[in-house]
């Protein structure tokens, strides 16, 4: 029996399972093992990971190739343009991961201000001598601006999150619209983006990474930030020039980074784990079981899809 559905990961919950016995056969093999070196050829659909990137190459290498499913909103690690010239269809998992990643930003927020790591670190070493006066304080957050750029779903539900805490939204879109973006708990405005950067407080990102937003908070943007401003990224580390992050941590200029993507990932930019008022996650913005059930069954509905066209 060929194989047509390559996937690197069972993925959570029964999705793939099922899909592999409607449309038989599922091959499960490690990304770029000779395994599925060898399945490649024969595979009408392939499930990757986000940290799977595709090439043209390995579109030549698959000339039955319908579809390709990535377990993530994310589609920046695969040759879109060219699956749209060649008619394959490419498969992600929008709207279902949006509560799931606007949360572990708030976590990211929340354990810089209030210095939860810190503290945790502390009690655990067993020299906490008790409560003080003047111990972990962190910057407060409300009535303080907030930077959101993007204006998509995980943005809007990271502002409904910032306004819980008695932030002031403001938004920045890639495609440079204005006008108010309803946040679902209300209006915030579009502003270009020196005039959002210098009003941050708190900025948080909530864009795709393309060609457009690559690089987009270089060292001048950064310094556009309010002095003590709190930056926080759960889209992808190439939005953010990483080095320039640092240096501004380290210079006192920036009041706390909060990391849960990193270019080049899992690889880390090793000056972070030295890097002061940091607090660094493993991409976990869409881990809850539901969100990860939810969106095996988004990609596999989106294959099952392509495969009986
Ligand atoms: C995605 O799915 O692209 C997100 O990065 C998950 O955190």
């Amino acid at each position: 029996m060929s194989i047509r559905i390559l996937s690197t990961s069972p993925l959570v919950g029964p999705a793939l399972r099922d899909l592999g016995a409607r449309f038989p056969e599922l091959r499960l093999a490690a990304f770029r093992s000779p395994e599925w070196n060898a399945a490649l050829a024969g595979a009408e659909a392939l499930v990757v990971m986000l940290s799977e990137p595709l090439t043209e190459a390995d579109l030549e290498a698959a000339p039955k190739l319908k579809a390709i499913g990535t377990y993530s909103v994310g589609v920046n690690h695969l040759p879109v343009k060219a699956c749209q010239a060649r008619g394959i269809s490419v498969v992600n998992t929008p709207g279902v991961l949006t509560d799931a990643t606007a949360d572990i930003a708030l976590a990211l927020l929340l354990a810089l201000t209030r210095r939860v790591a810190e503290g945790e670190v502390l009690v655990r070493s067993g020299t906490w001598q008790g409560w003080a006066p003047d111990q972990l304080l962190g910057p407060g957050l409300a009535g303080k601006a907030c930077g959101i750029l993007g204006s998509g779903p995980i943005g809007q539900a990271f502002a409904r999150r910032a306004w819980a805490l008695g932030m002031t939204p403001v938004f920045w879109d890639r495609d440079q619209k204005g006008g108010e973006v309803d946040f679902g708990a209300g209006r915030a405005p579009r502003l270009p983006l020196p005039e959002l950067l210098s009003r941050s407080a708190v900025l948080s990102l909530h864009c795709p990474l393309t060609d457009q937003t690559r690089g987009l908070l270089d060292r001048p943007a950064l310094e556009q930030l309010p002095a003590g401003a709190i930056l926080i990224n759960t889209a992808r580390g190439g939005i953010l020039d990483e080095n320039a992050a640092i240096d501004l941590l380290e210079s006192g200029r920036l009041g706390g980074v909060g990391l849960d993507v990193y270019e080049g990932e899992p690889r880390l930019n090793p000056r972070w784990l030295q890097a002061p008022r940091a607090v660094l996650l493993p991409h976990l913005g869409s881990a809850t079981v539901e969100t990860r059930e939810a969106m095996a069954q988004l990609l596999c509905d989106g294959l099952a899809a392509a495969l009986q066209s």
